[in-house]
């Protein structure tokens, strides 16, 4: 009975052919790549059930080679195979996906438990997967140390009894995404979620919007209406922007929080409310409490139960997985094929600075989807000011406090790195590519984009 077929990525043809023979004589069918780049054709081509990958090929690292599967949408399970004092790379391996890594040499039979151990657990991960997949319902994407932290506070405050939850990060990291998952976690999943932009509306009108008004209470209030706490019933109320409210609506909302009760505006008698508040907030509202525009009690009554949302940058990690996901999930918005990041390109988001957070990576993923549905997207694919931070962010230079001629600067910043590249390299162009770590095609369309001869 065949057991299944594993793809050998390894350029050392020999030992390639050894294993090759072992693994054909335990009943393994065998296919073979000798540069990473065949190796990903293939693994693409011929959905094996396992790859063998080598941690140094001659074209790409086989952490290049694993990153670029994942991004390809091969979910096939990856062993590595290290040299020796190659440890601390194969084990960024296992945290970029492998299953696991061997030592060169190794022990064949140990090798065979290795492949026996990964594919058992990849049927098991298969029959199991359904259930798991309704376990983790969670929308949030990312496995980083704070993306883990960042669920379980969300699952602890989700299943208690805190009545007020305040979440706290700059614009973008995810704070409606995760207001919504703390609602659904909760006992008042079953009850609605009412957004309110505090930000958006005038004071008066806030006050109305959230606590309703009696009939007459202001010029145009024609009827009575209710607010917006009275429609959160048995719900949760997300409150955002809450750093952007007068002070007066701050004193009314602390009486709510502390109470649980409210008046309409324009008197009537008091009403009691049960909802669950999250509020958010991108500014530091500890800051604000000392410039006297936040009350300091309210402060301390949203910030019992605080979340500090980490940024994109806090949580690097995480840009592989949430590059794949918004692939695929705007491919099936679009009804188009998803696109294809190459290595370089996603080697430069993963170090891109990521200001705007999850959103503006989500923007640039919709915006290459559109542009480029199922293509590879390489570097001049990218908006002009992603570009040009490349091949200098590569390098030690900062870019923060740039001029205005940042373009000039950039483009003769390039030329000097390139130019000593080329120089170490005794002018040899490939191993001055592999210097800089981008390929050789890149390499030469920057040499004539640049004019370097
Ligand atoms: N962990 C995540 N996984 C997947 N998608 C996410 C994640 N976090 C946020 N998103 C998505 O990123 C986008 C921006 O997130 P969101 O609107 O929640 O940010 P925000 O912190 O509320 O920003 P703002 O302060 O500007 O209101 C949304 O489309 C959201 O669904
Ligand atoms: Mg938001």
């Amino acid at each position: 009975m065949n057991k299944g077929l594993i793809l050998i990525v390894d350029d050392e043809q020999r030992l390639v052919r050894s294993m090759q023979i072992v693994l054909e004589s335990d009943d393994y069918s065998i296919a073979k790549a000798y540069t990473g780049q065949d190796g990903l054709n293939k693994a693409q081509e011929l959905e094996p059930d396992l790859i063998l990958l080598d941690l140094r090929l001659p074209d790409l690292s086989g952490i290049d080679v694993l990153k670029q599967l994942r991004l390809r949408h091969i979910v096939t399970p990856v062993i590595m195979l290290s040299a020796h004092g190659d440890i601390k790379v194969a084990v960024e391996a296992v945290k970029n996906g492998a299953f696991d890594f061997i030592s060169k040499p190794f022990d064949i039979n140990e090798l065979k438990l290795l492949i026996q151990r990964c594919l058992e657990r990849q049927r098991l991960d298969s029959e199991v997967s359904y259930y798991r997949n309704r376990a983790l319902s969670s929308s949030l994407i990312g496995q980083s140390e704070g993306m883990v932290r960042l669920q379980d506070q969300i699952a602890r405050v989700a299943g208690s009894s805190a009545k007020t939850i305040l979440l706290q990060g700059p614009s973008g990291t995810g704070k409606t995404a995760i207001a919504r998952e703390i609602h659904n976690q909760s006992n008042f999943a079953e009850g609605p979620f009412i957004e309110v932009n505090c930000a958006s509306l005038p004071e008066q009108l806030l006050e109305a919007e959230l606590f309703g008004a009696e009939k007459g209470a202001y010029t145009g209030a024609d009827k009575k209406r209710s607010g917006l706490v009275e429609l959160a019933s048995d719900g949760t109320l997300f409150l955002d922007e809450i750093g952007e409210v007068s002070l007066a609506i701050q004193a009314k909302l602390l009486t709510f929080l502390e109470s649980h009760s409210y008046r309409p505006v324009g008197g009537g008698r008091e009403h009691k409310a049960n909802v669950r508040v999250v509020a958010a907030t991108n500014l530091d509202l500890a800051t604000a409490v000392q410039s006297g525009n936040f009350r300091s009690d309210l402060y301390y009554r949203l910030n019992v139960m605080p979340i500090d949302v980490p940024t994109l940058q806090q949580r690097r990690q995480d840009i592989p997985m949430l590059l794949e996901h918004f692939a695929l999930t705007m491919a099936a918005k679009e009804g188009s094929a998803p696109v294809l990041l190459g290595i370089e390109v996603a080697a430069m988001l993963q170090d891109y600075g990521w200001s705007g957070n999850i959103r503006e990576l989500k923007n640039l993923m919709e915006r290459l989807t559109i542009l480029y549905p199922g293509e590879e997207i390489e570097l001049d694919m990218l908006p002009p000011e992603m570009q040009s931070l490349v091949v200098v962010s590569t390098k030690t230079e900062t870019l923060q406090s740039l001029p205005a001629t940042i373009e000039d600067q950039l483009a003769s910043k390039e030329k000097r790195i390139i130019q000593q590249a080329l120089e170490d390299a005794g002018g040899r162009k490939g191993l001055a590519a592999e210097e800089l770590g981008i390929s050789r095609h890149a390499f030469k369309r920057r040499l004539q984009k640049l004019g370097i001869d």
